[in-house]
């Protein structure tokens, strides 16, 4: 028998484990180089939990990591999940499923195409999650580029240029152009003569010149990079005339400035940002083909308790019988809003830092419609427009392109009070006002739509809340280990609101019972 290559030893682990398998031998093998960026494993080391139980509440992507990554060094793992689907707040949305709030229940109404569907909740992956990207490289989920900033997209402010809505690429080049003025004529004046010397004053000069577009005397008179009058947008056979420049004034007014312009810029809005391809469930269901039989799902914690040195867990199965889960610790990911209620052992600081959390109201309505209107009439393929009305923004789809339908996200809303608004209405209500809000934007708006839905996470049982508002404090308080509870989620992170979170989260878990377990 010939004695097995690297090659055959992994093609041969590949039949048997998959590439996951073989992933995981390469990096012990030292054949991936030195530190892979997306490196998703936590990488326990097998058999080292063996004897060791975990029960871990919640099978959203905090919880299913921590089952995967624990399950895999052998420690025995319950998951209990009180709802009847695994993902929490990852939600896709196709044609034919059922949304149901308390008082409402809506059947999906989107044709059954892969590409007409609604991620209601997390939505988008910069490039620097690489906890996620890495699963997702794992488990060969594949990823297409989702667009956040597109300078096709409206700025809409009530108040400002007539309601028109204006295209983010005049927006952007205007604000630039006469920022860049007023600064040039300050050096001119000797503003900033205390700051700059002669040679630094030219290359400023030289500087804003290039960057606002700015004619010989500094002057900001509008550039073709906010394009052209009319529906052409760009020069053809002919030049054309470029768009006329906005007032500085009215673009001072607008609320544009205040974060919009440079939503981009915040590093967790960076482009490249990526989405799953078919919906960001491709997520949960890789982690449940691994680790689905794990979860015991309708059964709602009642009780989370101490026992010995270890954990009793009171949960409420499907059929209304009652049941205790015994473990050496656990793994806490339901959402603070809902886990401060449930009667606990827990420490008074963790108590305290849980009821401290409180989570956005965050909504989204999604519409299908007959035609990729945005794409026909104003060349808008895929991000975002803005908007002071409650809705926020409206989301054009980043697949799909120029296909006879599409679905966009007609309202996501973050902000307390539109949210709160929003939350409180009818399924039939919210649909109805998302679409006169949207038709500043796009005239004839809602005759384009052929139906609608929506999710407003304050009102959902098991999570009531988008994600947590910014809290460090409580945080760091639910990072330290309670006694055998161990707190995860997004909500004890610095990433709030990010499935890098969640996932970080879950890996800290995990880490840290490993160390506690093996005392190593
Ligand atoms: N991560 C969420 C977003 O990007 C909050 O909107």
């Amino acid at each position: 028998m010939h004695k097995p290559t690297r090659r055959t030893l992994l093609r041969s682990i590949a039949a048997g484990g998959g590439s996951a398998a073989v992933f995981r031998i390469m990096d012990a093998l030292g054949m991936l180089g030195p530190g892979t960026a997306n490196a998703a494993a936590l990488d326990l080391p097998p058999g080292s939990g063996e004897g060791g139980r975990v029960v871990i509440l919640g099978a959203g992507v905090s919880g299913l990591a921590a089952a995967l990554e624990m399950s895999r060094a052998g420690w025995h793992c319950t998951v209990l999940e009180a709802s009847g689907r695994p993902g929490g707040r990852n939600l896709t949305a196709r044609g034919g499923d059922v949304l149901t709030e308390p008082g409402m229940r809506q059947e999906v109404c989107f044709d059954r195409e892969e590409h007409l569907y609604a991620n209601l909740g997390p939505a988008r992956i910069p490039y620097h999650h690489g906890t996620v990207l890495g699963y997702c490289k794992e488990f060969g989920i594949e990823l297409e580029v989702f667009t956040n900033d597109n300078r096709a997209a409206f700025f809409h402010n009530r108040e400002r240029f007539g309601g028109r809505p204006i295209a983010a690429r005049q927006v952007l080049t205007d604000m630039r152009g006469y920022v860049a003025e007023l600064l040039a004529k300050a050096v001119d004046r000797g503003a900033l003569d205390a700051e700059l010397t002669a040679d630094d004053k030219e290359r400023v000069h030289a500087m804003l010149k290039s960057f606002g577009g700015l004619q010989d005397d500094h002057s900001y008179l509008g550039t073709n990079r906010a394009g052209y009058r009319g529906a052409e947008i760009n020069a053809g056979m002919a030049a054309g005339e470029i768009e006329d420049n906005l007032d500085f004034r009215e673009l001072l007014g607008a609320d544009f400035w205040k974060y919009k312009l440079h939503f981009s810029h915040f590093l967790n809005q960076n482009p490249t940002l990526f989405q799953p391809v078919g919906g960001m469930d491709a997520i949960i269901r890789a982690f449940t083909e691994r680790v689905g039989h794990l979860v015991h799902y309708e059964c709602v914690v009642e009780q989370i308790r101490r026992q010995g040195d270890g954990v009793r867990i009171v949960y409420r199965r499907p059929d209304g019988t009652e049941r205790a889960a015994l473990a050496d610790y656990a793994i806490c990911t339901i959402p603070a809003p809902v886990l401060k209620d449930i009667p606990n052992d827990f420490s008074p600081e963790a108590q305290a830092a849980l009821a401290s959390l409180e989570f956005v109201e965050a909504v989204k309505v999604a519409f299908q419609a007959k035609r990729r209107f945005w794409e026909d009439d104003a060349a808008i393929y895929g991000g975002i427009s803005w908007t002071d009305n409650d809705i926020t923004q409206i989301w054009y789809p980043c697949n799909g392109y120029l296909r006879p339908k599409g679905v966009l996200v007609g309202a996501y809303i973050w902000g307390r009070k539109p949210g709160l608004r929003y939350s409180a209405m009818s399924a039939p209500e919210r649909l109805r006002a998302a679409l006169a809000e949207g038709e500043p934007l796009h005239p004839g708006y809602a005759d384009e739509m052929e139906c609608g839905i929506s999710r407003a996470w304050l009102n959902v049982p098991f999570q009531k809340g988008g994600w947590p508002r910014r809290n460090p404090d409580a945080a760091a308080v639910l990072r330290r280990p309670d006694g055998p509870f161990h707190f995860a989620g997004d909500q004890v992170t610095a990433l709030p609101g990010w499935q890098e979170g969640s996932l970080l989260a879950a890996h800290a878990a995990a880490r840290a019972i490993h160390h506690r377990f093996t005392g190593r």
